[in-house]
């Protein structure tokens, strides 16, 4: 990787400035500024080497600065920028649209439309689903994550940092728990009986889930769980939207990660890593559903942008052509047998957890009584960045270290990033 350091960009003076110019609500978890970054790689501006566990908080499943994503920005911004997809169409936004609905599997057929970010997917997907059913209520899920946007951001369950003095939030919003088989055993029948008590099923528009809880802890539902809640949806005419933001593009070892679990949602959230992060977002679904607003009912002056789908369309080609989902499954099941075997080693880790390459481990201060090991976490993370190694927590209680990997990533450099956890964890746990 060429180094190419200007002796002008002085760090320090950098971060003095930031300090003076950002808010402190841009609090980034990297003590350092970037000068580039390469598949799983990054270098500060003093030409210092880490490895990104967090592969820019799960946008870069096909690492930093692929040549292809990068070629394909290149052609597309010199042939044009933007037009707005309201004024005029473009190819990529059809090819793209056409590719995700193709890789969605199920019987029926699907369409795409474009936007900006995660939230802005999550809240034109209620749009989609009040319009489609007439009805109001939206059920989410303890630990979810839907955005920061005031819809999104009612949806989301945190109230530290996301939520605190941003009252009021939007309403007919109903939170029901989710099936966490490590803390609790849950009987569905018992979950439709609680829904029922809080809100009639004909007023639900649509239930929002994410098939693997992202900032939630990557927790995968209890055996069975999506299933019933897909038959519960359909007994209702209730539309199922599976947030994919975070475990879409191959994560989990399949394109999307309801695969996995023998269902079909009516409509389907993408971001993140949809276009190496570029901000683009989707909502894919079920066509008679996403007919369902009228002409120019959903949209916004950039959703779609000519740039971000050219983008997408190469991180697809790479997926593809790299064979990134069994890369995936192959990282998947290194990361957890090396987490396994570290279990046996420290009290520390209570579970480890996941599908594919998205694999987390619990912190707990007692494998008994499960009392999260929040503290202790954070000095995990503070730990790996002393060796060049950054990884992201998650959890309601911050006590969960997640994988958010570039599926690029070299052999070598998730040896030298687990190597760097297991030394934190090991110093954290004396
Ligand atoms: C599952 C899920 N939904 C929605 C979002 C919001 O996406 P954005 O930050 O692009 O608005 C995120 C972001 O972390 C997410 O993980």
């Amino acid at each position: 990787m060429a180094l190419n350091l200007v002796s002008t960009k002085d760090s320090q003076a950098l971060w003095q400035k930031k300090e003076r110019y950002v808010p402190r609500a841009v609090s980034p978890l990297a003590p350092f500024i970037i000068s580039e970054g390469r598949g799983a790689i990054v270098r500060d501006l003093e030409g210092r080497e880490y490895i990104d566990l967090t592969g820019g908080w799960g946008c870069l499943n096909v690492g930093y600065s692929h040549p292809r994503v990068v070629r394909a920005i290149q052609e597309q911004a010199a042939k044009f920028t933007h037009t707005d997809c309201s004024v005029i169409m473009y190819d990529v936004y059809i090819e793209l649209a056409e590719r995700l609905s193709q890789l969605a599997p199920g019987p029926s057929p699907k369409k795409a439309i474009f936007f900006n970010s995660g939230a802005e997917a999550v809240e034109n997907a209620v749009k989609i689903a009040r319009s489609y059913t007439k009805r109001k209520a939206v059920v989410v899920f303890d630990g979810a994550f839907h955005g920061r946007t005031f819809l999104a951001l009612s949806m989301t369950h945190k109230a530290k940092p996301y939520k605190e003095h941003f009252a009021p939030f939007a309403s007919d919003i109903y939170r029901m728990p989710f099936p966490n088989p490590y803390r609790h055993w849950m009987d569905f029948k018992h979950w439709e009986r609680q829904l029922l008590t809080l809100v009639n099923p004909d007023e639900i528009a649509c239930v929002v889930f994410e098939p693997i809880q992202g900032e939630g802890g990557f927790i995968v539902p209890q055996e069975g769980f999506l299933k019933f809640l897909r038959e519960f949806t359909h007994k209702h005419g209730i539309v199922l939207v599976a947030d994919e933001i975070q475990t879409g593009i191959g994560r989990t070892g399949k394109f999307y990660a309801y695969e996995h679990f023998g269902i079909e949602p009516d409509l389907i959230t993408l971001a993140k890593s949809l276009a190496a992060g570029m901000p683009l977002s989707a909502v894919v679904g079920v066509q008679r559903v996403m007919d369902a607003p009228g002409e120019g009912a959903v949209g916004g002056t950039y959703v779609g942008n000519p740039v971000a789908c050219a983008a997408a369309l190469a991180v697809l080609d790479i997926v593809e052509e790299e064979r990134l989902l069994e890369r995936a499954v192959a990282l998947g099941d290194y990361m957890r047998s090396r987490f396994l075997q570290m279990q046996k080693k420290y009290a520390l880790i209570g579970d480890v957890r996941g599908l594919g390459a998205m694999i987390a481990i619990e912190l707990v201060k007692d494998r008994q009584t499960k009392e999260p090991a929040s503290e202790e976490t954070l000095a995990v993370i503070q730990e790996c960045l002393a060796q060049g190694v950054l990884i992201a927590k998650a959890g309601l209680y911050g006590n969960v270290i997640r994988m958010l990997i570039p599926l690029v990533i070299q052999d070598a450099e998730l040896k030298r990033g687990l190597d760097a956890i297991e030394s934190a964890i090991a110093k954290v746990s004396r």
